[in-house]
């Protein structure tokens, strides 16, 4: 009897114990989509998991420009989430203003050091010390393809840019869309990207693109990189304008476009509508980029908090975020491949599979670069301006390829 009410009072203490633990942890995304959404889930799931709460603070807009405004604004009123989506280069100016909480302890205890490819763990780092997590590798030269839609039109899914004229003109000529294109200003920047990295390789895009060297982006090869991406907007449809990247992707998933231009989180979508690779969609990178990558790499910036059940939930969230489990399921939704080293890829499809083989043989051949168009390369500020150059070129009937070049050129000098 008397070991039965010890034993209650125990277990009653512990309750107690964990209630006084448990914190909540409000996390700014921007995974509004279908597949984005799912692997969200696995996020919150994961805190959960642990006897926190979790408070989402989803804000729409692929690419995340908005989330990104919400987020100035919330931190400047001294209200910041626990944890927001941040990225690359914006890490650092994140951490420069004071409001980044250091990690180090959550890394060493979890040998961060170890697990992350050198690369990515500089880019969590500030003066040294981790202030983000890591979710993901996304790579972003990808060409997506429906099959059926290609066999119709008797036409061979695209290697080099050549290629990708001649299977858009069989396309056209079959009634079909050639390519699925969502005309926002960071899509825009996504196709252009890939269209340099395939016009003009890796050592034009990082000059270009990564160092900003003006000579290089007033090139010979910038004039083709910019022939080329205008080409591309002839095979798009009128109703681009404003449209989403993931009903562009469901343009592709219907056969009723040919092809898209984007990033591996467009495979959460196929996924998500229980689509298989290699059968109902094809996954190849983008033309002329198969030895490149891409990288963008999601991850979560922690900020400073003052309650303590929280900032104990907000470590809780950053070490589940590096468990092979949580890497497993997230990725598996969101299309991309486990940032930790050594993960078991048994579960994961061709696509990932290929993208995990070429994630690091291009980090051996120097091959693999950031990407501009999603904040992984330069400052936001130049990024924004080089963004915006690049839309407008895209979108007006009058600029010329030279003053384009020259717009482009001055967006890249923007500090
Ligand atoms: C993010 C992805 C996201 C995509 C579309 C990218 O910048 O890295 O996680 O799925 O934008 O919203």
């Amino acid at each position: 009897m008397f070991a039965l009410r010890a034993g209650a009072v125990v277990a009653a203490s512990m309750v107690t114990a964990l209630a006084a633990q448990a914190g909540e942890v409000e996390v700014l995304h921007w995974w509004t989509s279908g597949g984005e959404a799912k692997a969200a889930k696995a996020l919150q799931a994961t805190l959960q998991a642990k006897g926190h709460s979790w408070k989402d603070f989803a804000v729409a807009g692929g690419g995340g420009d908005s989330a990104m405004t919400v987020l100035k604004s919330r931190v400047v009123s001294g209200n910041a989430p626990a944890a927001a989506q941040i990225k690359g280069p914006s890490l650092q100016e994140w951490a420069q203003e004071g409001v980044l909480a250091d990690m180090s302890d959550v890394a060493a205890t979890n040998q961060w050091d170890k697990l992350l490819p050198p690369v990515v763990g500089n880019i969590m780092k500030y003066k040294g010390k981790y202030v983000a997590v890591p979710v993901n590798v996304h790579r972003v030269n990808w060409l997506w393809a429906n099959p059926e839609a290609f066999k119709k039109a008797g036409a061979k899914v695209p290697t080099n840019w050549d290629e990708f004229f001649a299977a858009a003109e069989k396309l056209k000529a079959a009634g079909i869309i050639p390519v699925a294109h969502g005309g926002q200003n960071w899509q825009d920047f996504t196709t252009f990207e890939s269209v340099a990295l395939g016009v003009g390789g890796t050592e034009f895009y990082k000059k270009a693109l990564v160092q900003l060297d003006q000579a290089t982006l007033k090139s010979e090869t910038m004039t083709k990189v910019l022939t080329t991406f205008k080409r591309v907007k002839s095979y798009t449809d009128k109703n681009a304008p404003g449209r989403d990247w993931n009903l562009a992707t469901a343009m592709v998933i219907r056969g009723e476009a040919g092809m898209q231009l984007m990033g591996d989180w467009a495979k959460g979508e196929f996924i998500s509508a229980g689509k298989k690779p290699g059968v109902d969609f094809i996954c190849t990178a983008a033309p002329g980029t198969a030895k490149a990558f891409t990288f963008n790499i999601d991850s979560f910036a922690l900020f400073k908090l003052k309650n303590e059940a929280n900032v104990k939930a907000q470590k809780d969230l950053a070490a589940a975020i590096m468990s092979p489990e949580f890497q497993e399921v997230f990725n598996l939704n969101k299309g991309s491949i486990p940032v930790r080293l050594g993960q078991d890829m048994s579960k994961f499809d061709d696509c990932a599979k290929q993208s995990s083989k070429d994630f690091v043989d291009t980090a051996k051949t120097n091959t693999l670069v950031p990407s501009i168009a999603h904040g992984m390369a330069v400052s936001s500020a130049a990024e924004g301006a080089i963004k915006d150059a690049v839309s407008n070129f895209w979108n007006s009937d009058k600029m010329t390829v030279a003053q384009a070049m020259d717009k482009i050129a001055a967006a890249a000098r923007t500090k």
